[in-house]
């Protein structure tokens, strides 16, 4: 296995916590069903940090978006992940009642070492995504550290996962750092061939990735509704199939780059389609990549699954990004089906972003089979992509300089 990639910044293992209060912004942004927590598997990977402090005497006020509420949407309040994080450390969580303000000060200097005060979602502030100074100042008021264990949101430059770190000591959590080092390994000096697997439904979103890729991989492999942008671009009938009209040129563009490197760029070479989106449509399978109107791509078909199977298996190192197909309706869940089996089979180090290829994997029972899944989708995308992340970037420098 290849070493993993460097990380440069201040760890919380190296912060001076004992009787101090932390601010912990972690990603607890997770699906709630019917009130309570759907899938606690960010609150599971925030554990190892808040435990870590729990032990050091800290006292912890942690914070944490949910979802995309206009407003203080009630039905995104925290008060459920409160009580799944209660159950998943054996304390109680104590769930504030706001994100800054005066009582929730109050509430930050009355805890105890080891207790837990987990603040209102961020996003009912509306200064938080405008990285507010107001909402850092306040965020900044309740605690004498900040530790950012937020990976998944590290792309944001919200008040508090980028603004806060600016105003206390700040430090990066052990699932950040662990994040980090794992997905950018993928990029330094890898297990060869380096074999990359992209679906989803748009090339705009994954343009940078592929790019960044075609310089440093041996096979990409598209699957997924983006791959009609490239049909498109190749001058075929993608008849009634999702295509992302920005995206065609993209396509064209990485097609003719691929051409000029090293790395081999894969699409599918048959399709399974549908006459609509929908579990109770007919799945009809087709040779070749043309879809005649009235009908729709949406899945992989069996030989493009076998052959990206294939490549997986023989692979020294796997980066999978995005579902081969709609596979969240059953008639058309095979192609991803078959590119997940591969990838928690495969002798290779498997490293999975996050988002709907970890719910993929998830579904299939298989998240525990792969090297790495990361929690964080866009954050993951725009790591590799080679972006800076705003809420890495703003943390204290390993050695003590302040971070930028
Ligand atoms: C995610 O789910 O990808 C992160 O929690 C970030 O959420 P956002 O896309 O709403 O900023």
């Amino acid at each position: 296995m290849s070493e993993r990639g460097q990380f440069r910044k201040a760890s919380v293992r190296d912060a001076d916590v004992a009787d101090r209060t932390v601010l912990v912004r972690a990603d607890l942004n997770v699906p709630l069903s019917g009130g309570a927590v759907g899938d606690d598997t960010r609150i599971r990977a925030a554990l190892p940090t808040i435990e870590l402090l729990r032990e050091r005497g800290a006292k912890i006020v942690l914070c944490s978006h949910l979802g995309r509420p206009k407003g203080r949407d009630p039905e995104l309040s925290m008060a459920p992940v409160a009580a799944r994080l209660g159950e998943l450390l054996g304390t109680e969580v104590t769930p504030a009642p706001g994100v800054v303000g005066a009582e929730v000060e109050a509430a930050a200097a009355a805890l105890e070492p080891g207790q837990v005060l987990l603040l209102e979602n961020t996003r009912w502030e509306p200064g938080e995504k405008a990285d507010a100074d107001e909402i850092a100042a306040g965020l900044a008021a309740l605690a004498d550290v900040y530790v950012n264990d937020a990976f998944g949101a590290a792309h944001r430059a919200h008040a508090s996962t980028e603004g806060v770190a600016h105003r206390l000591p700040a430090y990066a959590g052990l699932l950040l750092e662990r994040e980090v080092r794992e997905l950018t390994a993928v990029l330094g000096d890898p297990e060869r061939p380096l074999v990359v697997v992209l679906g989803g439904a748009k090339v705009t979103d994954k343009v940078g990735v592929i790019e960044r890729f075609l310089e440093i991989a041996d096979r990409i492999l598209i699957g997924g509704a983006m791959c009609f942008s490239f049909f498109r671009a190749q001058g075929h009938q993608t008849g009634d199939s999702l295509v992302e009209e920005e995206g065609i040129e993209l396509a064209g563009r990485a097609i003719a780059l691929a051409a000029e490197s090293d790395c081999e760029l894969d699409l599918p070479t048959d399709l399974v389609l549908g006459a609509r989106f929908s579990a109770d449509a007919e799945p009809v399978a087709i040779d070749g990549v043309d879809v005649p109107p009235g009908m729709m791509g949406l899945d992989i078909g069996p030989a493009s699954a076998r052959a990206y199977a294939e490549a997986i298996e023989a692979a020294g190192t796997v980066f999978w990004n995005g579902p081969m197909g709609a596979f969240e309706l059953a008639p058309f869940a095979a192609g991803t089906r078959t590119v997940a089996e591969a990838v928690a089979s495969t002798a290779a180090t498997t490293i999975v972003g996050g988002g709907d290829s970890g719910a993929a994997l998830t579904e299939f029972g298989l998240a525990d089979r792969v090297s790495w899944l990361s929690t964080g989708g866009g954050a993951s995308l725009e790591l590799i992509e080679g972006k800076p992340l705003p809420g890495v970037e703003a943390l204290l420098d390993a050695g003590g300089e302040n971070g930028s």
